[in-house]
């Protein structure tokens, strides 16, 4: 542990928190806490427009469950149930809409392979008590007529939705502005830490924050951030998805009444519409590290197992072709809480869930400063649960790569 250097050991706390990363995550955790009289900043040199802003915003716990994943799943079902009172919570500050569309979810499977993989699943979402409805590809039909005839069977979801990340990011930046939080548009350079305290960052600038309580809500960056031990670090690592905008000719739409999420000939799509006739396609799956750059091949790979499922996708506009980086951990489940040095909490390694765990992120992290206990529902997503060997691991996620100019 390094000893406090002069030029900040005399320097006056800032805030009483500072929240790492501008994504959803931290932007809704400032929000929360700001709104509770708690002086907030937050530090992210483009808030809101990495991960967040190229996710497709589904919301759907049970439509992407995941054999064994079980307290990830009262998670998961804890924050869409969150969702609604969070959006008209921000909804009522701000005037503006946070994005959510309550439409239920359609899965979806095309050949007979496709079929039994998805029927295998509804049974394990209903023993786990889950509210599914098997379906003939007929009566998927009925609720989709536009998809191609040659799908063969599905699930209904009817508590599954999906939200306007863009949206609910636009709408969080204007409710953190509305109740004071401090929005500092630059890079942390370095956590600040006395003995086994983390007690401030230090920007890129070389301006020094200090503060009672550090959030780090920086995704895929969480575990790049200097300053922290190296046997805590939590091993956080990009997951490379890239997503198309598609927009829907008025006279097609809606081409989608739900969020439909298919497999075709073992290939998994999803495809999520938009009030305003855009559709939202997602999402490939690459271990590139910090790698954006979108590939002919992964464009190839979306369009192809769209239109075998929604033919009508020939039909429509390629807006914009975009990549994104998943904060992905070892198990698929979060990181939330107690660091392992005073005064830091971890609120980050979301994976595919970030938009879904916003609200129940916020609220559990709020929660945790205002009482210093970190509550049951988070407990096993401590980043304790990791062995040393994995934290140690947690630096070499993508060897080569520097800490990108971007936060979250
Ligand atoms: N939750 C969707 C994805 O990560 O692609």
């Amino acid at each position: 542990m390094e000893d406090r250097p002069y030029c900040w050991r005399m320097a006056e706390k800032s805030s009483d928190v500072v929240i790492i990363g501008a994504g959803l995550i931290g932007l809704a955790t400032a929000w929360r806490l700001a709104a509770d009289g708690i002086q907030v900043t937050v530090c992210d040199p483009t808030p809101g427009s990495q991960t967040s802003s190229v996710a497709a915003g589904m919301l759907a716990p049970v439509t992407e469950v995941e054999y064994g994943e079980d307290a990830l799943l009262a998670l998961n079902l804890a924050s869409v149930a969150a969702w609604p009172s969070f959006a008209e919570e921000l909804e009522a500050l701000t005037g503006q809409s946070a994005g959510l569309n309550r439409t239920g979810t359609l899965s979806v499977a095309y050949d007979v392979d496709d079929a039994a993989a998805l029927h295998r699943l509804a049974d394990y979402q209903r023993r786990l008590g889950l509210d599914v409805e098997e379906l003939s590809g007929r009566e998927a039909r009925k609720r989709e007529p536009l998809l191609a005839a040659g799908v063969s069977g599905g699930v209904w979801v009817p508590g599954d939705h999906s939200v306007d990340n863009r949206q609910a990011v636009a709408t969080l930046l204007r409710a953190t502005e509305l109740v004071g939080v401090n929005l500092i548009r630059q890079r942390v350079a370095r956590v600040l830490t006395s003995g086994t305290a983390a007690v401030g960052v230090q920007l890129e600038d070389g301006q020094s924050l200090m503060a009672d309580q550090i959030v780090a809500a920086a995704g895929p960056w969480s575990s790049q951030l200097e300053g922290i031990p190296q046997e805590l670090r939590v091993p956080v690592r990009p997951l490379k998805g890239e997503i198309l905008r598609l927009r829907v000719p008025e006279a097609y739409r809606p081409a989608l009444h739900h969020t439909v999420r298919a497999t075709a000939r073992g290939f998994t799509v999803y495809l999520v519409p938009r009030p305003g006739g855009e559709l939202v396609v997602g999402a490939t799956t690459s271990e590139l590290g910090y790698d954006t750059r979108v590939l002919a091949g992964g464009v190839f790979a979306l369009l192809r197992d769209a239109r075998t499922v929604l033919p009508i996708t020939d039909e429509l506009e390629l807006v914009e072709a975009v990549a994104g980086l998943r904060p992905a951990t070892p198990d698929n489940a979060p990181i939330l809480g107690d660091s392992g040095l005073d005064g830091l909490l971890w609120a980050t390694g979301h994976y595919r869930n970030g938009v879904l765990l916003t609200p129940i992120t916020a609220q559990l992290i709020a929660e945790t400063i205002r009482t210093g206990a970190l509550p049951e529902l988070a407990q096993p997503f401590l980043a304790a649960r990791f062995g040393p060997a994995q934290h140690a691991d947690a630096r070499r996620a993508d060897p080569g790569d520097e800490m990108p100019k971007v936060a979250t």
